[in-house]
């Protein structure tokens, strides 16, 4: 079940499950196209498993390494503040071919998000007017109706396990971390305005048996929910999907500082036209995704302390994110890396990246 059903991320994941499924195939400038899932690590990706008889070098899929569900077989359900059907949402979004849009619009509008819980503060004053269709009384009752929509859910789809995966808009950080379990709970007993619509997802989720996945920046898997997870032994975990920059950045970053050459200064730009674009274009929206972006370059410098030799010492790390509604779904991102080499060196790397947002996280 998909938090942030009808944003860009959740109208094409759900497109391309159904496109997979049906073996959908489509006219695009390009030609003809089929549907796949380009981009999964577990979709498309294989393992090295050794050597055949005759010396070559054996690959297998990734899928077939350890027994896992298919893509296609998963049910896909949820909840957004938005009403909307999910044709419109896709239709909304941009990111899919006209053709295959055609052949998925019967079902998708069927499709609509369930009710969810909006706390105005929490994210960016410019997505407003999307809250229309909310779940309304004191945060208790809001978890409660979450909870009762994923065990309706289960149920009705005959289904032995629901997922459920945060996809919905960028959230400031939470100013209270509520360290204990009981601070959190008493917390949610005060309808304490701090306790934010993530961290109340992961807790309904939690209480259903359900593993919680965040894919946004923000401070949603606080202590006291860590605490609640332990002791009900259950699964939370994600911090932002980081599916193109930061990504890169990760293998980038990993790469240089693995090879003994030491960053200096990471400047990272981007520029985004989507609606996730326009929340990150408030400042507390775009402060939560600053910290997690800088927050992986941070890991990777205490890795190093041949390189890093005080606790202070680190690269200057710049994150500009700007918002540019013609490009829409098409994010720019451009990255510079300035590093020192050998005897007082410097390696300069330049990247541009022009990445299909949704197309990127929605794998
Ligand atoms: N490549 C990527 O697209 C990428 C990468 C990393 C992280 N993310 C994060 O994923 C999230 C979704 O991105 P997107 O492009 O789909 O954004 P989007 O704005 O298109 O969609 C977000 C959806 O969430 C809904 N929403 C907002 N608050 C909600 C709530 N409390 N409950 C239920 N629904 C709510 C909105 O109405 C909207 O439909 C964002 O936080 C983004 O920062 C995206």
């Amino acid at each position: 079940m998909l938090v942030g059903w009808a944003g860009n991320n959740g109208s094409t994941v759900t497109a391309m499950i159904l496109a997979n499924r049906k073996g959908l195939k489509w006219q695009s400038k390009e030609g003809l196209e089929t549907s796949n899932y380009f981009g999964s690590l577990i979709m498309s990706s294989t393992v090295g498993i050794g050597n055949d008889s005759e010396g070559n070098e054996v690959y297998v899929p990734f899928s077939s390494i350890v027994p896992m569900a298919h893509p296609n077989e998963i049910v896909i359900g949820g909840w957004d503040i938005n009403r909307v059907d999910l044709a419109s949402a896709m239709d909304e979004a941009k990111v899919l071919d006209y053709d295959l849009k055609v052949q998925l619009y019967d079902e998708m509008k069927n499709m609509v998000p369930l009710p969810s819980v909006y706390s105005p503060t929490f994210i960016a004053e410019n997505q407003r007017d999307r809250a229309n269709n909310l779940i309304y009384g004191t945060k208790q009752e809001q978890i409660d109706q979450i909870r009762k929509d994923i065990a309706s859910f289960k149920s009705k789809n005959n289904l032995d396990r629901v997922i459920v995966l945060w996809t919905a808009t960028t959230e400031r950080w939470s100013q209270r971390t509520f360290e204990t379990e009981e601070e959190l709970l008493d917390a949610i007993r005060e309808n304490n305005e701090e306790v934010a619509p993530s961290t109340m997802f992961a807790i309904g989720s939690l209480l259903e048996g359900c593993p919680f996945i965040n894919g946004s920046p923000q401070n949603t898997l606080i202590p006291g929910l860590v605490r609640m997870a332990e002791r009900l032994d259950g699964f939370i975990g994600g911090d932002d999907f980081k599916s193109g920059q930061t990504k890169l950045k990760a293998v980038l970053t990993d790469f240089l500082i693995g090879s003994g050459i030491k960053p200096l200064a990471i400047t990272s730009y981007n520029h985004l036209g989507n609606n996730d674009g326009r929340n990150l274009s408030a400042p507390l929206q775009f402060k939560s995704k600053e910290i997690s972006k800088a927050s992986l370059v941070d890991d990777l410098v205490k890795s190093n302390p041949l390189l890093y030799k005080k606790i202070d010492d680190k690269p200057d790390h710049t994150i500009v994110i700007k918002y540019v509604p013609a490009v829409g779904d098409s994010k720019r991102a451009m990255d510079e890396y300035y590093s020192e080499i050998l005897m007082g060196g410097r390696n300069v790397i330049s990247i541009h990246n022009t990445c299909e947002d949704s197309l990127l996280a929605g794998i």
